[in-house]
Order: C-alpha cells, then structure tokens, then sequence
C-alpha cells in the first residue's frame, strides 16, 4: 500500500461527523506517517489503538493488514461514534471494540492485543500523568507484545507548528517530550528498544520508538 492508496481511502469515507474530525481523518495521513505505521502490523493479528481518534488508523488496519481483532479506545464518545461508522464497511470480516476510557486508567483488556499504537497521543496526556501512564500501559501489555510509540519532537524547533495545529484543532497546547528523553523514559520503565528514529513531514517532527515488552 502506498500514501497515496492511504489518501485517496480515507478521503472516499462515507462518514457522518462534524467539519473540524472530517478534515482530521481526511487529511492526516497528508501530515502523518501512517504507511510507516501500518508496516509495523504486517505480520499481527491484533492490534490495539490508543486514543483511536475518529478511528481513521483502526480502518487502515483493516483495509491493508490481515490483523484481525482490532481495538480503539478514546477519552470523547463522539470520536467511538465516528470510529463504529469508519469501520462498518470491515465489522463482517473482522472483530472490533470501541471504547470510551477516562484517559487515566487503560482498560486491562490492552493486555489482550499483539501490538498497540499510542500515535500523536502521549503530548495530550498532562505532563504529571505522563510517566504514570506508561509504567500502568508496560504493566498491562502482554509480554513480548510490541509497543509503536509515535510522537511529536518536542526538541525540535519545529515543534511550534504542531502546537498551533492543536491550538486550532483540539484547543489544547501539546507537552512534547524531546525525543532522547522520550528513549530514556521508555528504556527506564523497561520497554525493549527494537528501533527508534526520527521522521520529518512538511514541518511536523515525528519521531518513532518501536519496543517491546
Ligand atoms: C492528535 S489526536 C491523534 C488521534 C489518532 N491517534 C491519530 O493518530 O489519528 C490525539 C488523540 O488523543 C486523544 N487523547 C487525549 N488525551 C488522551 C488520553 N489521556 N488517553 C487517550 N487518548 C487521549 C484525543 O481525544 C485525540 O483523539
């Protein structure tokens, strides 16, 4: 699959949802590496998303791996009711949950899936709760299970760009981990580093840390 097979799927939805989460899941794979993503699940078959947004990554899944069980969790009960209507199309061939968490305590149902993806939503996670929250995910993670860890480049300069992008489009101001502390952390918590590297697009400072448990 390719970014363009990626573009012209999601922008072929036929969702129901409001303007600001349409244009979220139609033109994020324009500023998100999601077919660098989606490499990761070529050989899964079960995948956990946490905070799935729209589940626009949950569809991914579906449409271009074999994996088979898929699960989304998110802190907003419209973003669930958008991912139910994104994926409807795969729900006859493959098993999905969708659920509403507290965005404090993961559901331990995590422990359940091959591999989990945390996208863009660590700088959304008050900084005091940060490391918590990673210990609690290591903690529930079945052993061996990979952890794709995708996040903003809070040392780069260009980070700037992404903090006005989530002023606009989720009214929040981002707390991005450099990248070397965001390898620290993980490695201290007792993540296995597999790869880790840095990706930019257009001016967005991603940056990748697959581990394991
Ligand atoms: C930038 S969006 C990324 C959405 C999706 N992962 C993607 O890559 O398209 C960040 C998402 O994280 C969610 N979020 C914020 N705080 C969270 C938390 N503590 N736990 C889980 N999700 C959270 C938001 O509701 C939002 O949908």
């Amino acid at each position: 699959m390719t970014s363009n097979e990626i573009i012209r799927f999601l922008i072929s939805r036929p969702i129901q949802a409001g303007l600001v989460d349409k244009l979220k899941i139609r033109y994020r794979p324009v500023i998100c590496p999601f077919e660098k993503l989606l490499s990761y699940s070529k050989d899964k078959t079960s995948a956990c998303d946490i905070g799935c947004g729209s589940g626009q990554f949950c569809a991914l899944i579906a449409r271009f791996t074999s994996v088979k069980r898929i699960m989304g969790i998110e802190i907003n009960q419209t973003l669930i009711n958008n991912a139910h209507q994104m994926n409807d199309e795969f729900k006859a061939s493959k098993s999905f949950t969708f659920e509403v968490f507290d965005g404090v305590n993961i559901p331990d149902e995590v422990g359940e899936y091959e591999i989990v993806y945390l996208i863009d939503v660590f700088h959304h996670i008050p900084m005091t709760q940060q490391a918590l929250f990673m210990k609690q995910l290591h903690r529930k993670m079945r052993r061996g299970a990979t952890l794709v860890f995708k996040d903003i480049d809070g040392g780069s300069p260009l980070v700037i760009f992404n903090k006005l992008h989530d002023i606009i489009f989720s009214q929040d101001l981002g707390r991005e981990m450099p990248y070397g502390n965001g390898l620290r952390l993980l490695k201290e918590i007792g993540f296995t580093i597999q790869s880790s590297f840095r990706k930019r697009m257009f001016v967005y400072p991603h940056y990748f840390i697959i581990c394991s448990k």
